[in-house]
């Protein structure tokens, strides 16, 4: 017997406003036949004004806490995973937990961009197999929407990007077997010498003591900076190769894999790490399509979507996969 840690609750929210490709249409010079053939998007979420990332956070955080079948008493630590914090500072964590009205516990802010829910994942896990936590809230939540170029210039990251949150509870369990419900592995990985490939520069201490300004508006230093090109190869290289040292340091076949849970940015990413990998294609849950890229939610709301339509079950074993931002990237295996 072991001590290790177990996904046991799941939860997700999404705002209710829909922009399909044709309502971005409206907007700049694109097509829903661009955007679909691309990157497979058909629509994504939006937020109204005044609604901020903890508001998503919250409602997802709430359906995981119950999945769980506990109370937010019963949690002992939040690790909140955004790059769209409601504020500079305090991270997002601690706005979530005030609206929580959670008791003083630990409260971790990480910035792992599109590899944030993976990264959380091992840290929950860690930090379950050190002793000093039993219920571990671990959330992605992101509001694209605010901080996007919508005019035509900034077309080509504007399509990709939604807005949404998801939640796990993390808890200790025993493990007695391969079997039981349990965290296998992780494996984390970043390379900042591609940091400027896909950045947000400014507002920033890096520039003068005025972090932004009328000359760096001009120029948008202010939106999403992107080498689209450059950022698709490195995925599909780097997603493959992390999945393949967590099944092989497992001693797992990849046949034996239930479900393929992937960070959601491009299903022409995703279609071509299974081809790498000789994945079946219907092994592979993709959500794209309805919520485009939602960063460190993807994964989150990817399992909760995949429980309600019943191809994700207890027991099942899931492996999954991101890369992001940093460049980061990252990969878990686990029994659900
Ligand atoms: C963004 C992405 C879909 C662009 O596809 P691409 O084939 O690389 O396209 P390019 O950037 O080379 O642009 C091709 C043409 O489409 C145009 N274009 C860019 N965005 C467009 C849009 N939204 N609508 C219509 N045309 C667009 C470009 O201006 C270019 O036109 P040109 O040939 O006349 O110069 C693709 O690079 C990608 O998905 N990269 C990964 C991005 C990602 O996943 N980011 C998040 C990582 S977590």
């Amino acid at each position: 017997m072991s001590i290790g840690s177990r996904i046991t609750g799941v939860g997700s929210y999404v705002p209710p406003k829909v922009l399909t490709n044709f309502d971005i249409e409206e907007m700049m010079e694109t097509s829903d036949e661009w955007i679909q053939q691309r990157t497979g998007i058909k629509q994504r979420r939006w937020v109204e004004e005044n609604v901020s990332t903890s508001d998503l956070a919250v409602e997802a955080s709430k359906k995981a806490i119950e999945n769980a079948g506990l109370t937010k008493d019963d949690i002992d630590m939040i690790i909140f995973a955004t790059l769209s914090p409601d504020h500079d500072f305090p991270g997002t964590g601690c706005f979530l937990q005030a609206k929580l009205e959670m008791p003083a516990i630990s409260v971790l802010d990480i910035r792992q961009q599109c590899s944030g829910f993976l990264y959380g994942l091992s840290i929950a896990d860690n930090f379950i197999k050190a002793g000093t936590h039993k219920n571990i809230l671990l959330v992605g939540a992101e509001i694209h929407s605010k901080g996007l170029d919508k005019t035509p210039e900034g077309r080509n990251v504007a399509v990709l990007f939604g807005d949404g949150a998801g939640a796990v509870v993390v808890s200790r369990t025993e493990v007695n077997s391969p079997t039981d419900s349990h965290i296998i592995n992780h494996f984390l990985y970043a390379d900042g010498a591609h940091a400027k490939e896909l950045w947000l520069p400014a507002p920033g201490n890096a520039f003068g003591a005025e972090r932004i300004n009328k000359a760096m508006l001009d120029e948008k230093l202010q939106y999403p900076q992107m080498n689209g090109r450059n950022v698709f190869i490195h995925a599909t290289k780097c997603m493959a190769k992390v999945l393949g040292e967590a099944l092989q340091r497992s001693g797992t076949d990849i046949n034996d894999v239930d479900i393929f849970l992937f960070h959601q940015a491009n299903l022409r990413i995703n279609q071509k790490v299974a081809e790498i990998l000789q994945i079946p294609e219907e092994k592979v849950f993709n959500t794209i399509q309805d919520f485009a890229n939602t960063t460190a939610a993807t994964i989150p709301i990817g399992m909760d979507e995949a429980i309600k339509a019943g191809k994700l079950k207890p027991g099942m074993l899931v492996a999954s996969a991101a890369f992001g931002s940093g460049f980061t990237w990252a990969s878990a295996l686990w029994r659900q």
